[in-house]
């Protein structure tokens, strides 16, 4: 994707986001310059930040995801009794933009409709060895509240609905109607290990450089931070 592209989709995101009364922290809005010349340690070892991906397949718009990671544990912490295990993020999925389908090795996240159009996910329940069973229901909490669904069931959440997803649960999305603004709560994040995609897809984008970035992405930290 081009880094003019990357710009452009922050803009829209940041709008859309400040349109439903969410506000992104502080160093959102720093330069790259900025983020450098900062004490960034944690920053970048948390990898809290932009993440603006087309899971490297180059079609955005069709299969693509806005996130941006709010505050995050560490992976090494999980086990402990008392720490920050638990991460957060606040993204975008488009209408009718794809988020393909995978399932996490550690994390159990709750994905939460925080406004716009209706959040649609296709849901499998994993076999015993992980991987997507389908001729099994799938059973999801949402709200309280255990859901049954056939294999590939299509989940339905509007506005203030939420489901929780554990490991054993592989999961699709997309925005149906419009736009939605989504949050996660979450066990600790580490996108560098803990997504296993059904397709043969990247995390990241791979960025062609045509202009300087607005911000940098969490996928930049190692080269560019
Ligand atoms: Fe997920």
């Amino acid at each position: 994707m081009k880094r003019s592209r990357i710009n452009e989709i922050i803009r829209e995101g940041d709008a859309f986001i400040r349109a439903h009364g969410y506000c992104l922290p502080p160093f959102a809005y720093w330069t790259p310059e900025a983020l450098r010349a900062a004490d960034h340690a944690e920053i970048k070892r948390r990898r809290m930040g932009w993440d603006i991906t087309d899971y490297g397949a180059g079609r955005f718009d069709d299969l693509g995801l806005f996130l941006f990671t709010t505050r995050n544990g560490l992976n090494g912490d999980l086990g402990k009794r008392s720490a920050m295990l638990y991460a957060e993020k606040i993204m975008i999925s488009r209408r009718d933009q794809l988020s393909p389908n995978h399932r996490h090795a550690l994390k159990v996240e709750d994905i939460i409709n925080r406004g716009g159009g209706t959040l649609v996910l296709e849901l499998h329940a994993a076999t015993p060895e992980g991987g997507i069973d389908r001729h099994g229901p799938v059973t999801v909490m949402c709200d309280g509240i255990d859901r049954t669904l056939p294999p590939g069931g299509h989940l339905k959440l509007d506005p203030g609905e939420s489901v929780t997803l554990f490991p054993s649960t592989w999961h699709a999305f997309w925005g149906e109607g419009s736009d939605v603004l989504i949050g996660e709560v979450s066990t600790v994040n580490d996108d560098l290990t803990d997504n296993i995609f059904e397709m043969d897809i990247g995390r990241f984008s791979t960025v062609e450089e045509d202009e300087a970035p607005l911000h940098l992405l969490v996928s930049d930290y190692d080269d560019k931070l």
